[in-house]
């Protein structure tokens, strides 16, 4: 389906939990968060039914996310029933890694296509005091195991945080097989981050433009905000997601369910849709999702000094 501003919306990002075995500093108060009921959070079968109606409105691509989507039980029976949803063509995930190793292998017979690792530094210490607490080394056993069950393309995350990770660019470059992704990502002001001094937020722009070891990819398929450069000495392809200091939003092709079953045209506006309500009426359902497409805003107004940054926490939507 198009919206208003003729953009072609085929891909949801569903946030299945918002529970994590970590708590980065940026999206995680150190004292972890309120523990809701299971009944807050959509049931598989409530997950289903969603996509299959936004199936036939067009969407073609889900990702599922958190918090981390891996400490969800029943997630690989989520994936396989998605992935038989006519329409869907690939179910993809978000996940910190932790506990790839021992369920990658169930996620890709279910059908799960791909995957995107989030990374933040590639030293243990680091890893561990960004993260307050995670095995590096546990990830990195994770991502080889993805690698030798065939998840190809495998993408790695890493926010950058000036004076925290920012010189480990280059590490990042390196460490991992050539035919794995790695996507610097602009830290945005939400959740712990809203507070955080502005100092510690980098123009990614400013910093990858100047590299001349990365040219610019124009073989490569566009994947939303994000801009992709072949690393020259290793070949691997790099993305940098700057999604503060550059506009993407003109070809945003997204929508957004939060782990409490809340439909979001756009991350960083504070309107959402109740979907909970709507589950049991599937004409009802369809008609609120298309009148929230209707009413998908043409653009976030982020990096104007007057912005309210939004109040809800990263992971509750899964980035
Ligand atoms: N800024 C940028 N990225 C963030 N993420 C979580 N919080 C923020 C933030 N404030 C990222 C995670 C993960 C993805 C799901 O979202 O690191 O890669
Ligand atoms: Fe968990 Fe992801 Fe938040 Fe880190 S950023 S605490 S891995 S949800």
């Amino acid at each position: 389906m198009q919206d208003r501003f003729g953009r072609t919306i085929e891909y949801l990002r569903l946030s299945v939990t918002d529970r994590c075995n970590l708590r980065c500093q940026y999206c995680m108060p150190a004292s972890g968060i309120e523990k809701h009921g299971h009944d807050h959070v959509l049931r598989n079968e409530d997950c289903i039914q969603i996509v299959r109606t936004m199936a036939a409105l067009g969407i073609k691509k889900v990702r599922l996310t958190g918090g981390e989507p891996l400490v969800r039980r029943g997630l690989a029976s989520m994936i396989a029933g998605i992935k038989a949803i006519e329409g869907i063509m690939e179910v993809t995930l978000t996940t910190n890694g932790l506990l790839l190793e021992d369920q990658i292998e169930d996620l890709k017979a279910a059908g799960l296509s791909r995957i995107n690792v989030s990374i933040d530094s590639l030293n243990p210490e680091t890893y561990q005091r960004l993260t307050r607490g995670g095995d590096l080394s546990a990830v990195m056993r994770g991502i080889e195991k993805a690698h030798s069950v065939g998840i190809q393309p495998i993408k790695i995350n890493v926010v950058l945080i000036k004076g925290e990770n920012d010189h480990e660019v280059d590490d990042f470059l390196r460490a991992f097989d050539p035919s794995v992704e790695v996507r610097f990502i602009e830290l945005m002001p939400i959740g712990e981050a809203a507070s955080w001094n502005k100092e510690k937020f980098l123009d990614l722009n400013a910093l990858f433009s100047k590299r001349t070891d990365l040219v610019p990819a124009l073989d490569h398929g566009h994947s939303g905000p994000c801009r992709y450069y072949r690393h020259v000495e290793t070949g691997r392809y790099v993305g940098v997601i700057n999604s503060i200091s550059e506009h993407f939003c003109h070809t945003c092709n997204r929508l957004r369910i939060t782990s409490d079953g809340m439909l979001k045209t756009c991350l960083h506006d504070t309107s959402e849709i109740n979907l909970k309500p709507y589950l049991s009426d599937v004409v009802a359902l369809e008609k609120i999702i298309i009148e929230a497409i209707n009413a998908k805003p043409e653009a976030h107004h982020l990096n104007q000094v007057d912005s309210n940054p939004i109040v809800r926490n990263m992971y509750t939507i899964g980035g």
